[in-house]
């Protein structure tokens, strides 16, 4: 075990081994220092890179502090940076009847506020109440805190959810051509946010949404719960988050992301609900989340195709971890489909999955070209799950004819281990993409109950090796000791 996760990504070494006092003193010191140099200005409480986050990480597996706290990768993050300026969407002439619409307060809220980025900093605290408002951007240097009895609802009017550009790394919407609606909560260019709370509410109140998608009446691409564009230094901590219109959490082209403490909900069948969706962003820790949806639970992505390639912003460096829920349809954790800017450096482990399509889920396809790599996939626990290991290729989903049919996918050291399914069944379908090339593919302590002795694994264009799996796998996943010693057994 110890060796095993050293293997698999050193991200998780610190976490495991027990340093000695003399390198506990050496960090604490360091860690002191960098907080007195750093305690001059807000933005200090951020890590500036993902070094200062693993040093805290390492810092957490000491036994002095408190032996019981779980190994986290939120580093700095866990502790709020405090704002010169602070004031409640009341001060902006918000009221939370319900019924009247606080996109006014919220911009005028946001305009004044601004200024004191660099600063000190502002926070934008919602007290207790429901609140109707359009979608609102966010600005840097600044935290938005929703009380426990604080619910903000979305605006059912399709007018008041403007139309931006597409993302460049997808050329289009992704559902409808050409631009798309702006999310509920939205924010490009911006720095060292928060968007916490006391367990307050955000309410998409997605439904209407949903039914335009399933009529066929919806004209552009559905807006997200919260998107952050190219932005650097954010937490999402400590809220409900329901009835996303689409995808939920959806931060793309940014860097130290903290995504924490969230619950997120959404009715099972709601199309493209996803929970979480990390998008060539990098240095990103999704901890401690319950999520029930109509999609992936969490669906880690880099872009679309040609758009995505020439793009080339990979998805790096992001752990996903004890994060638990359902969603019937899809998956518990999904990488792609849309990962055509390569998906490299994931740790994803300690999750509970149930009743779900799928519990462990890549997604690729012809045309997407980029890649997958040094992925590590362990300590899953399934109840219930359909098909517990798939990879799977789209259906023919490109953004347009300008598709490169020859750009296949590379996947290179995915590892998934410590695996236990129990009621699923099937076994594992793995669907690889013709011409693309596997290495370091390897599976390790994996069981499956439940499976009818008539379902085999189901493997096409891939290979990889296979030990201590049951039940047996496919001849393409050889129990020998393969190139890569990284996947070896030991
Ligand atoms: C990250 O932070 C560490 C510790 O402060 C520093 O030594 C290192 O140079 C930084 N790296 C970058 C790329 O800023
Ligand atoms: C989240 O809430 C918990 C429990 O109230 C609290 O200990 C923690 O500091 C909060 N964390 C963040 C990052 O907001
Ligand atoms: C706000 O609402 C929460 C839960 O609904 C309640 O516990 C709390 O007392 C309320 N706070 C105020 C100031 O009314
Ligand atoms: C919010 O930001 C988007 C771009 O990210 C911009 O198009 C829009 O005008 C901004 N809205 C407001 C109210 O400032
Ligand atoms: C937050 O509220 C949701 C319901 O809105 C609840 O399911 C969840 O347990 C609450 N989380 C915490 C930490 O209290
Ligand atoms: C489709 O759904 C929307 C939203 O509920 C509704 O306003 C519209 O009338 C529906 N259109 C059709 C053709 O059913
Ligand atoms: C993956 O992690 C290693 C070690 O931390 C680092 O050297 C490498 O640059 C990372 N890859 C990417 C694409 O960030
Ligand atoms: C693989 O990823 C882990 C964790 O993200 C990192 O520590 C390790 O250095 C990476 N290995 C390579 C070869 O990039
Ligand atoms: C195999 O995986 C299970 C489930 O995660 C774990 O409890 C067990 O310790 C693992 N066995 C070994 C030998 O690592
Ligand atoms: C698995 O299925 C059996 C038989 O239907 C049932 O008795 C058992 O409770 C199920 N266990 C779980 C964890 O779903
Ligand atoms: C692979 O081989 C090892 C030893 O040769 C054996 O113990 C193990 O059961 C085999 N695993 C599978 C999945 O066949």
């Amino acid at each position: 075990m110890e060796s095993e996760k050293t293997n698999f990504g050193s991200l998780i070494i610190g976490s495991y081994a027990r340093p000695s006092w003399t390198i506990f003193f050496l960090l604490f010191t360091l860690i002191t220092i960098l907080s007195i140099q750093l305690s001059t200005t807000t933005s200090s409480l951020f890590p500036t890179n993902w070094t200062l986050i693993r040093r805290q990480q390492q810092q957490q597996s000491f036994p002095s502090s408190s032996a019981s706290d779980p190994i986290t990768c939120s580093g700095f993050f866990r502790k709020l940076p405090k704002r010169k300026v602070v004031m409640s969407i009341e001060d902006f002439g918000g009221v939370g009847d319900g019924v009247t619409s606080n996109t006014e307060a919220f911009r005028r809220a946001i305009w004044y506020m601004q200024r004191f980025q660099d600063r000190g900093g502002s926070q934008l605290n919602i007290p207790n109440g429901t609140w109707l408002t359009a979608p609102f951007n966010l600005t840097s240097d600044f935290t938005l805190f929703l009380n426990q009895g604080a619910l903000l609802l979305a605006s059912q009017d399709v007018k008041e959810w403007p139309i931006i550009e597409p993302l460049p790394s997808y050329g289009r919407g992704r559902e409808r051509l050409g631009g798309r609606h702006i999310s509920l909560i939205h924010g490009n260019g911006i720095k060292n946010v928060i968007i916490t709370g006391d367990n307050g509410t955000v309410d998409g109140q997605g439904k209407m949404w949903w039914e335009l998608w399933w009529n066929r009446t919806l004209e552009h691409t559905r807006g997200h719960l919260l998107e952050l564009i190219n932005s650097d230094n954010v937490l999402i901590s400590n809220l409900t988050f329901r009835n996303s219109p689409f995808w939920t959490i959806h931060p793309v082209y940014c860097r130290n992301v903290v995504v924490r403490g969230m619950t997120i909900l959404a009715p099972l069948n709601a199309p493209n609900t996803d929970g979480i969706d990390p998008d060539s962003s990098s240095n990103v820790c999704i901890e401690d989340n319950y999520i029930e949806s109509g999609d992936d639970l969490v669906a880690i992505k880099s872009g679309w195709d040609q758009y995505g390639i020439t793009m080339a912003l990979p998805s790096t460096n992001i752990i996903v971890r004890r994060v638990s829920g359902t969603t019937p349809t899809c998956s518990g954790v999904g990488i792609g489909s849309e990962m055509s800017g390569g998906i490299s450096n994931i740790t994803i482990e300690d999750l509970h999955v149930w009743n779900s399509a799928a519990g462990v889920r890549m997604k690729s396809d012809k045309g997407r070209g980029g890649y997958i790599s040094n992925v590590s996939i362990s300590n899953i626990r399934m109840e219930r799950v359909k098909i517990p290991i798939r990879f799977s290729r789209g259906s023919n989903d490109h953004p347009d004819d300008g598709w490169d049919p020859n750009a296949v996918p590379r996947f290179k050291d995915i590892s998934i281990s410590n695996i236990v399914s129990v009621n699923s069944t099937k076994a594992p379908v793995l669907e690889g993409v013709e011409g693309s090339s596997f290495e370091g593919l390897c599976f390790k302590n994996i069981t499956l109950h439940g499976i009818a002795a008539s379902s085999k694994w189901h493997c096409e264009y891939v290979s990889g090796f296979a030990t201590e799996v049951f039940p047996v796998p496919c001849p393409e996943m050889k129990n020998t000791s393969s190139d890569s010693s990284w996947c070896s057994p030991s």
